[in-house]
This record gives C-alpha cells, sequence and structure tokens, in this order.
C-alpha cells in the first residue's frame, strides 16, 4: 500500500518506518527542513534502538522516503496517517492545533478517495473535528479512521512490530477491508470499534498503567513502615493471571511524554462532562509525591541537605531512552538545588536533553557514573540503567565521602548491599545498613 505518515516524532517516525519494513511503499512528511534532511541521510533525530537500521535498509531499496512536501505525498497516498503531537495546555488539556493544521492542509491538497487515520493520542470525538476540518476544504471523498499507538520508548520497533493488539475504530466498514491488509501480518488481536471508543482505548490504557504503578508505589510507602518486601509482595500478586507481574515495579513514580499527559488529559475529558475521575486524580497525586521520597530519605540520612554534594545516577525517564519529559530526576535535582545542595549529575545519554530541560541551573555534568559519585555525601540512582548494576560498591564507596544510597529504582539486591559498607535506602523493601539512631548517624556522618 501506498501511505503517507505526518509526523516524524517518536509515532509517526517508528510507525512509518515498520510499515515500509512490511512492505508498504512510506513517505513520512515534517514541515522542519533540518529534521527531514537528517533522515535523508541516514541519521534519526531521536534515539531508539534498531530505528536507524530499519530507515537505512529501507530508504535503501525504495520503500521509505522523507519530505516537506505535504501535498504530493497526500497526492501520492492511499493512506494518510497524521502523528504529530498533542502537547498538554496549561490545564491539562491536549493542545489539538497541530492536529488541526494538518488536517486543514490534507483538506487543501488531497486529490481522490483517501483514508485519513489518526495516530496521535486525542481527546475522544477529536476524529470527528478532523473529518469537519477536512470536509471544509475539499470535495473528494475520504474516511477517518482512528489507530491509537501504543508503542513504549526503547522498544517502540518491537512494540510496533510485534504489538500486542492493534486497535482500528471506523465509521465507515469499508475501510475494515484495507486496514486488516494493512495490519493482518502484525498481530491476530485486531480490535475493531467505533472511532470514541477506539480513542478512548488508548487514554484508558495508559491510565490503568499508570494506575497500576501509583498503586504498587503506594503499597511500597506502606512496606517501608510495617517491614515487607514491595518486590516480593509484587512477585506474589503478579502470579494471579487477573493482576500479572507488568508495571509492578515500585519506583519514585512514572515520567515520560505519555503517562503525565494523557492522565491529565483524561481527568479534562472527564471533567468537560461534568465526571470527576477520582481514582485518577489520586493517581497522579501519588505519582508527583513519589518523587519526593528520595528528598525525605536524604533528610532523614543526611539531616540538612545545604552544602551537601549528592550525585546523581539517572536522568532520563526510563532506561534506554534521551528522553527527560516530565523524568522525576527534573523534580527531584530542582528540590536539592533548593535546599542548597551541590548536585553531579550522570545519565549515558541524557545529559544533552536534561540540560536544556533545567535552563542551565548549578549542576556539574559528569561523564561517567564513578565521577558522579566523586566526593559525594550520597548517590541517588534514579534511572535503572543496566550500567549502574554493574558497579563494584566497595570502589564506589571509596570515592565517595559518605557510603550512602538512595536507590529510586532497586537496582541493589540484598546480598551485594550486606557485603558493601553502603548505608542503602531502597523502594518498599526492609532497609539495609540504615542509621537508626542519632548516635550512630553521628558517628558516620560529620
Ligand atoms: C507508555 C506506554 O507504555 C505506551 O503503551 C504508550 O504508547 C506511551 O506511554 P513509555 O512512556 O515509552 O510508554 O514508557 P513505559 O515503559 O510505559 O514507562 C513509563 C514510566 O513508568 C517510566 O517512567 C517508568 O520508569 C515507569 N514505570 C513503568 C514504573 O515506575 N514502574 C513500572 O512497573 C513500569
Amino acid at each position: 500500500m501506498k501511505i503517507a505518515v505526518i509526523g516524524t516524532g517518536y509515532v509517526g517516525l517508528v510507525s512509518g518506518v515498520c510499515f515500509s519494513e512490511i512492505g508498504n511503499q512510506v513517505i513520512c512528511v515534517d514541515n522542519d527542513p533540518s529534521k527531514v534532511d537528517m533522515l535523508r541521510n541516514g541519521e534519526i533525530p531521536i534515539y531508539e534502538p534498531g530505528l536507524q537500521a530499519l530507515v537505512k535498509n529501507n530508504a535503501a531499496k525504495g520503500m521509505l522516503s522523507f519530505t516537506t512536501d505535504i501535498g504530493k505525498a497526500v497526492r501520492n497516498s492511499e493512506i494518510i496517517i497524521i502523528a504529530v503531537g498533542t502537547p498538554s495546555l496549561p490545564n491539562g488539556e491536549a493542545n489539538l492545533s497541530y492536529i488541526e493544521q494538518v488536517a486543514k492542509e490534507i483538506g487543501t491538497v488531497m486529490v481522490g478517495y483517501k483514508i485519513v487515520v489518526t495516530k496521535s493520542t486525542v481527546p475522544v470525538g477529536t476524529n470527528y473535528k478532523v473529518k469537519e476540518w477536512i470536509s471544509e476544504l475539499t470535495d473528494h471523498s475520504f474516511d477517518i479512521v482512528s489507530i491509537p499507538e501504543f508503542l513504549r520508548e526503547g522498544t517502540a520497533v518491537k512494540d510496533t512490530l510485534f504489538p500486542d493488539r492493534v486497535v482500528i475504530g471506523i465509521d465507515n466498514p469499508r475501510v475494515i477491508e484495507p486496514l486488516l491488509d494493512l495490519h493482518r501480518s502484525l498481530t491476530d488481536n485486531i480490535v475493531i470499534t467505533d472511532i470514541r471508543s477506539s480513542e478512548m482505548i488508548k487514554y484508558a490504557s495508559n491510565a490503568f498503567l499508570a494506575t497500576k504503578i501509583s498503586f504498587i508505589n503506594e503499597i511500597a510507602n506502606i512496606c517501608e513502615k510495617v517491614g515487607a518486601d514491595v518486590t516480593k509482595v509484587a512477585e506474589g500478586m503478579g502470579y494471579d493471571k487477573r493482576i500479572g507481574h507488568s508495571f509492578l515495579q515500585a519506583g519514585i513514580g512514572y515520567g515520560g511524554s505519555c503517562f503525565p499527559k494523557d492522565t491529565e488529559a483524561l481527568i479534562q475529558i472527564a471533567g468537560n462532562v461534568n465526571y470527576e475521575f477520582k481514582l485518577l486524580k489520586s493517581v497522579v497525586e501519588v505519582n508527583k509525591d513519589q518523587r519526593f521520597n528520595v528528598i525525605h530519605k536524604l533528610e532523614s540520612a543526611l539531616g540538612t541537605l545545604n552544602g551537601r554534594r549528592i550525585g546523581i545516577w539517572g536522568l532520563a525517564f526510563k532506561p534506554n531512552t534521551d528522553d527527560v519529559r516530565d523524568a522525576p530526576a527534573i523534580d527531584i535535582i530542582k528540590a536539592l538545588v533548593k535546599r542548597g545542595a551541590y548536585v553531579q549529575a550522570y545519565d549515558p545519554i541524557a545529559t544533552d536533553n536534561f540540560r536544556l530541560a533545567l535552563d542551565g541551573s548549578e549542576i556539574k555534568w559528569s561523564k561517567s557514573a564513578m565521577e558522579a559519585a566523586e566526593g559525594c555525601d550520597a548517590i541517588c540512582l534514579l534511572t535503572e540503567w543496566s550500567e549502574f548494576a554493574e558497579i563494584e560498591l566497595t570502589d564506589l564507596a571509596s570515592v565517595m565521602k559518605h557510603p550512602i544510597m538512595i536507590d529510586g529504582r532497586n537496582v541493589y539486591g540484598p546480598k551485594e548491599i550486606e557485603n558493601s559498607p553502603f548505608i542503602y535506602y531502597s523502594v518498599g523493601r526492609p532497609n539495609l545498613n540504615t542509621i537508626d539512631d542519632d548516635t550512630h548517624m553521628a558517628s558516620i556522618i560529620h
């Protein structure tokens, strides 16, 4: 099939590349000429394992191309996929201005029948707005379709080529066959539904996953107080098939470009029809608080943070990405700086993005994990990059002022900690080697 994908962000680029990989002729459109040039040269503007090789292979085969010319792309394609961003407005609602602009451009340039698919995450009813925006500007016939995207950063190629399911929201049965043809090779789990339900499936899925995370984080907080181990609690819960093991890793809360934005947007969507989504509001609140537990633990270990040197391991919102959007590290580092701490931070790949996100605060950017720990009163592990788990804790302690670790992702096991000099705070596991009285603390901290 001939497909145009508009927007070469995460969703657009990965979908376009993967559709070309399964044998379609794909043309990706972006209005940023420097991005298009980069892609034409086989370079990718995001960090995503496996993507660059697919871009190069499919471009070389003539199955994938890049352009700024939306008119050419739309006219030459049977299916047009809208994959532009829907960032949050200050009130939490999704900003639809990019979608509107693209829909109007499609309406202006299209010739002949087209299937217009929205892949961007959009509030319920938006596809009907897309229909209106396009119809106002064309007499040619077209159908609108909602096919939400469920890919995760870091595993985006695998998630797209081997999805758990494909959801197709339609308002005209004539699109079923071509869209089944397009997706049949990817999965047997294809859900065909109406457009509004399809739009809702995306929000409900992300909100549910966010709920699982906030739930296990609250269980972890209780575990800390009653002396239970949240990793065992999650393991024991997860064998119940109705619960499952995934998304029950306690930590410092979720971040990224989707969960924070989509949970806020769903609260707004509900609010707009006079429904208060109380559960989801609590999920969001728990998530905001969870980050600050790192600060509380540091204060419990060190007393004041003023003048303390704190090492930060991990700035990306999760491993295997350079994305720092809504990363817990942002709030945590701001809180440390506000309390007068000196921060030395290290991330394998996200430092440059983080620097931009933080507006040049007074932070020392380190080139290695060990360098970030040098002379520190404590080290905080905020992103579970695999290289952190490989560090020898005795070596680490030898470069620090005090061997204190706040492990926000439960990366280290009890054995490693017991055999190390570290005073160690985890999330929801019995704290190992933790200082339990002031006298002891005074003997360690000066
Ligand atoms: C998410 C959804 O998983 C994906 O389906 C959707 O299309 C986009 O949003 P992504 O944001 O890439 O994907 O990351 P994901 O792997 O889901 O993790 C999101 C956040 O939750 C991360 O900050 C991660 O650290 C956190 N998380 C995840 C936990 O704290 N505990 C867990 O058990 C799982």
